[in-house]
């Protein structure tokens, strides 16, 4: 099933994601699975502390907005009321004026340095490690997510792509790196920005405390298809993250049928292996996102289709026309073949 979300238009289409962190869902939602994401509605403590320092930053500057216009028309209306033209000095109202200028002066003063002290402060919460954190290694890449869990053992970690599973209730340390450009990390429900640096690791963390799905966008412009880097949080009980964890352990299902074999011998033939990695295969390239599971993900290409057969088949047969910059090259194959290679796709749970 292909979803038809609407999309916006012309200049809509270019402001509305401008505003989509603030109005709470995303306008192209319904194509990456219509989950909303926003730094209005905090989901975890720390984008609770985000959230409460920019509605303290709203109520002040809506406070000093309101006096300063007030002051201006007062002033407007005081002029027009002087006839004739203007007298000379009057002492008093000079002196007024200046301790008027002096107490704006010292109050925005005293408001910027309250400001930058609850800044800092929220910063330093943020901050503060976390106790017993599930570590994910997430590496930004042009233009999709990888991510890493480390097991108990090499062959317990887990490879997955554009989608964090995390456990409700139990802090999530993330280790950030990039594999070309600077990305950045966001997801508004959850945390503020954190940058992705090629050479370097960066960590951010939060807690989810509500379950639901949680839309993240890079925040970085990172080149041609930066718009087109989104991710999805999935916040699930402790019980069902570990299930999940479990399932994406293990190889991928070999093919049950003959189409599937047929898909698997057309996935290993073609160019693909040369790129993507199926556990359990002789696909094993590290350079795009790995597939040993992609039929339990919600989305392809980072968030920019819905994973469907028939949003695979066509992202497979011409990639460019949904995402013009991926290095992904088009795969040509006839109508029987390709319907084998994406029910095999498909059967990857
Ligand atoms: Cu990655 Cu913008």
């Amino acid at each position: 099933m292909v979803t038809t979300a609407w999309r916006p238009r012309g200049r809509a289409a270019s402001a509305a994601p401008l505003f989509a962190p603030l109005v709470g869902r995303h306008p192209w939602a319904g194509a990456a699975g219509g989950p909303a994401s926003s730094v209005v509605h905090p989901a975890s403590p720390q984008a609770g502390q985000i959230a409460l320092l920019w509605w303290i930053a709203v109520g002040i500057s809506a406070v000093v907005y309101v006096l300063v216009v007030a002051a201006f028309f007062i002033a407007i209306a005081r002029h027009r009321a002087q006839e004739g033209p203007p007298a000379g000095a009057d002492p008093r109202a000079e002196r007024r004026a200046t301790r008027i200028v002096i107490g704006a002066a010292v109050a925005t003063v005293v408001i910027l340095a309250a400001w930058f002290g609850l800044s800092v402060a929220s910063a330093r919460a943020l901050e503060r490690p976390p106790a017993h954190p599930v570590r994910v290694e997430v590496i930004g890449h042009q233009w999709w997510w990888e991510l890493h869990y480390a097991g108990a053992s090499p062959s317990d970690a887990v490879t997955s792509a554009n989608e964090l599973h995390v456990p409700v209730g139990i802090p999530v340390q993330l280790q950030l790196a990039s594999a070309d450009v600077i990305h950045s990390f966001w997801v508004p429900s959850l945390d503020g920005k954190r940058d992705l640096i090629p050479g370097t690791r960066t960590t951010t963390w939060f807690r989810v405390d509500r379950p639901g799905v949680y839309r993240g966008q890079c925040a970085e412009l990172c080149g041609l298809e930066h718009a087109h880097m989104a991710l999805l949080v999935i916040a699930e009980p402790k019980a069902q993250f570990d299930q999940w964890l479990a399932t994406q352990r293990a190889p991928a299902v070999p093919p049950a049928d003959p189409v599937t074999w047929r898909g698997q011998a057309i996935f290993l033939g073609a160019a693909c292996s040369l790129c993507h990695t199926i556990r359990g295969t002789g696909a094993g390239a590290l350079s795009a996102p790995d597939l040993t599971h992609l039929a339990s993900r919600r989305t392809i290409a980072a968030g920019a289709l819905p994973n469907a057969p028939g949003t695979l088949g066509a992202w497979i047969a011409d990639p460019h026309a949904f995402k013009r910059g991926t290095i992904m090259p088009a795969t040509r194959l006839d109508g029987g073949a390709m319907q084998a290679l994406v029910a095999y796709l498909r059967s990857l749970r």
